[in-house]
């Protein structure tokens, strides 16, 4: 029903593109699980070299599991705990090297090798995080943080 053609010579352009596809996929449609279901889908897509790209949601102080592909996760993730519950608790991304070396990483795939998980932040309140596995160690740079950050701030108020 949607086709992207995301072809990018470079990493910039890539994203780009991407922020581009998401915002087109999300305009008009206010259902926060729906879009979530297709960010998810089309960053498998156009992202190389992952394993798993997904949400968790914000459900009462506690992640909870939220639209994603790739295998089987856990479902509740405390705040503080693990990649995820230590970005949503500071706010701040974080982009992880070597998930091995992340005191208290929390395993769902035991494939993953680095990780990058971005809060997500609408009119003050924390909604959730996306999250991005890889099965290759130090997958993710600047750029990716970059590109990614801008993403979830183009389409935070439609994740809400
Ligand atoms: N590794 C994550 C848990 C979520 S899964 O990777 C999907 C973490 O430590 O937060």
């Amino acid at each position: 029903m949607y086709e992207f053609k995301i072809e990018a010579a470079d990493k910039a352009e890539l994203y780009r593109q991407l922020i581009e596809a998401a915002d087109a996929l999300t305009a008009g449609e206010p259902d926060a699980i729906a879009n979530m279901a297709n960010i998810s889908a089309l960053l498998w897509e156009g992202l190389p070299d992952l394993n798993w790209a997904g949400f968790y949601r914000n459900v009462g102080g506690e992640l909870v599991l939220g639209p994603f592909q790739g295998k089987a996760a856990c479902i509740r993730i405390p705040f503080g705990k693990g990649v995820c519950g230590t970005a949503a608790q500071t706010r701040q991304v974080q982009c992880i090297e070597d998930v091995h070396a992340f005191p208290g990483h929390i395993a769902c795939d035991s494939a993953s090798a680095s990780e990058l998980v971005v809060p997500i932040v609408h009119q003050g309140q924390l909604l959730g995080v996306l999250d991005l596995d890889s099965p290759s160690p130090a997958r993710f740079d600047e750029e990716d943080v970059r590109g990614c950050v801008a993403l979830i701030e183009k389409i935070a108020s439609r994740l809400a």
